[in-house]
């Protein structure tokens, strides 16, 4: 079947992030990282920025990270490729190193705000401190999860990130909490 207008924006742009030198990053970067998942998804997920294994692989989310954020969508009966997810920042930073302003500035106003445009999604899930302050303006994680942020449209949840489980595994929970609310606006979407 033919693509859509909005799909071929979005191929086009991952074809631009893949070559992409508006910023630093792609000095030290392998491959950029565009994003992957559903194109008509209601459901987008944005994290922060890809990691040592989806700098070499080109995709999001398949380190360590994303091996327990699919064990943690396994406990919700979610499945990732009902999602569309990206990042902030579309290369490593050294190190993973926070992401600077100048390269989330670049990166969002070139890339990710269009493709939250053109996937056009009911839900935005936001995972993690840099994800939630760039696309809502808050200051943390804390005073923003657990609740539904409506703007332009659209709902926002904010959760932390599921690294965060690697240095504090306490929050190894809360990060469940956060799947299960998301898993919650899900089926309140479909009614
Ligand atoms: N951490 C992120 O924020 N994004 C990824 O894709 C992987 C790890």
């Amino acid at each position: 079947m033919a693509k859509t207008k909005k799909a071929r924006r979005l191929d086009e742009l991952a074809a631009q992030i893949k070559v992409c030198t508006r910023c630093p990053l792609w000095e030290s970067r392998n491959e950029a990282v565009p994003g992957d998942g559903k194109y008509t998804s209601e459901v987008m997920i944005i994290a922060e920025a890809p990691g040592k294994e989806e700098d070499e692989s080109g995709k999001p989310f398949v380190g360590s990270a994303g091996r327990f954020l699919n064990h943690v969508l396994e406990g919700t009966g979610l499945d990732r490729t009902d999602f569309f997810i990206t990042n902030t920042v579309k290369c490593r930073p050294p190190k993973n190193r926070t992401p600077k302003k100048l390269e989330v500035d670049t990166c969002t106003s070139n890339y990710l705000f269009e493709q939250i445009e053109l996937v056009n999604p009911r839900l935005v899930m936001l995972l993690g401190t840099v994800a939630a302050k760039t696309v809502l303006g808050v200051k943390s994680v804390n005073e923003a999860r657990g609740r539904v942020i409506e703007r332009d449209g659209r709902k926002f949840l904010v959760g932390y990130h599921p690294a965060v489980r690697f240095y504090r595994e306490d929050l190894g929970e809360k990060v469940k909490e956060d799947f299960a609310l998301l898993k919650r606006e899900i089926k309140r979407l479909a009614k």
